[in-house]
């Protein structure tokens, strides 16, 4: 808790141009959780390294999404919005909370085998230690509340036994926290391939809707939508492009799957898409320009983010500096 509200983390990894599956999976919602908790969300640029990045392309990547934050509606002053590495308490604490984590532990992360799977020619220590850190991430803040995707609650669990095993060694040092249960975002599908996620590394850049993208380029991208040889706009499990396309109508408009369906009933695919393509370009399009504006207000950017590395500093190292004392380091001496 800070003051009387429940302490929300989450973070998103500095991958580049972010896509609506960021963005209704996660962003909007984050969004809408402002009011109600004291929340932290960093640009998680430390578990960008694991994989091989060019510097300067690694460097954009982290500001751009940290102003993609703020442009998406986060407000900078209710909102931590900060990068990971600028608060070296996340290192630190990660160093000895991977002496609390078994090698068993790490190695039966589903996102470690399809990672080393993926990457077969770095299969660096950083890829298996990912979920320390991470779990690191939010204990620092003692959150309450991680909203994740799917593919993160294991890691989220993984978070929980750290902690829990820390806590039963010391004490109470670390809230335990809990996965975000509430509406958690869509989960967007490809456009070209309705059964595999929506991806920027796609090799099929039609498949991918980015949040900067204008206008046409979206109607257009959502025309080409791969979907079935069924007129009818129904949400049906052997109907994965239509339930794709409406799972996205209805994280932007707010509209009910049935809803979607009475609205639709009648009309054909073409009519649909384009609704969908157009609708979709015209919530990014404040989000598109917002951050345009940021772009090139430096100074104001600048001075966000060093607001909020200091907040994000005051609330980490104080869980650190208590763990430091806990296990038997010594009291830093300045
Ligand atoms: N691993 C998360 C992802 O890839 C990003 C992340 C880093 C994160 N630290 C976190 C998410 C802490 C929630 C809480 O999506």
């Amino acid at each position: 808790m800070i003051g009387d509200k429940k302490v929300l983390y989450s973070a998103m990894q500095a991958t580049g141009v972010l896509h609506i599956g960021n963005y209704f999976g996660a962003l909007q919602n984050w969004v809408n959780l402002s009011e109600e908790y004291e929340c932290f969300y960093a640009v998680a640029d430390l578990h960008a390294l694991t994989i091989r990045r060019d510097p300067a392309e690694l460097r954009k990547s982290t500001r751009n999404v940290l102003m993609m934050y703020i442009a998406a509606g986060l407000d900078p002053e209710k909102n931590c919005v900060y990068y990971q590495s600028s608060v070296p308490a996340h290192a630190e604490l990660a160093w000895i909370m991977n002496c609390f984590t078994y090698l068993g532990e790490l190695n039966r992360m589903t996102q470690f085998k399809d990672k080393s799977a993926k990457h077969s020619d770095n299969i660096n220590a950083g890829l298996l230690t990912y979920p320390v850190l991470m779990a690191c991430d939010i204990l620092l803040y003692q959150a309450d509340v991680v909203p994740v995707g799917l593919d993160q609650k294991q890691h989220l669990e993984l978070t929980r036994d750290i902690a829990e095993r820390f806590n039963a060694i010391y004490g109470d040092v670390f809230t335990i926290p809990e996965p975000y249960i509430g509406t958690t975002g869509a989960r967007v599908m490809s456009l070209a391939d309705p059964t595999k996620k929506m991806s920027k590394s796609d090799e099929n850049q039609n498949s991918v809707v980015y949040v900067l993208d204008d206008k046409d380029t979206i109607i257009r991208k959502f025309k080409r939508a791969i979907t079935d040889s069924d007129t009818r706009i129904i949400y049906s499990e052997d109907k994965p492009g239509i339930m794709n396309l409406m799972d996205i109508y209805g994280a932007a408009t707010g509209k009910t799957n049935e809803e979607i369906e009475r609205e639709f009933d009648g009309k054909g695919y073409g009519d649909f898409k384009l609704a969908v393509g157009e609708t979709v370009a015209d919530v990014l399009a404040p989000i598109k320009e917002r951050f345009e504006q940021l772009s090139k207000d430096k100074a104001y950017v600048d001075s966000v983010i060093k607001n909020n590395t200091e907040k994000a500093s005051y609330f980490a190292e104080k869980t650190l500096r208590k763990v430091q004392k806990k296990v038997g380091l010594p009291e830093r001496i300045r």
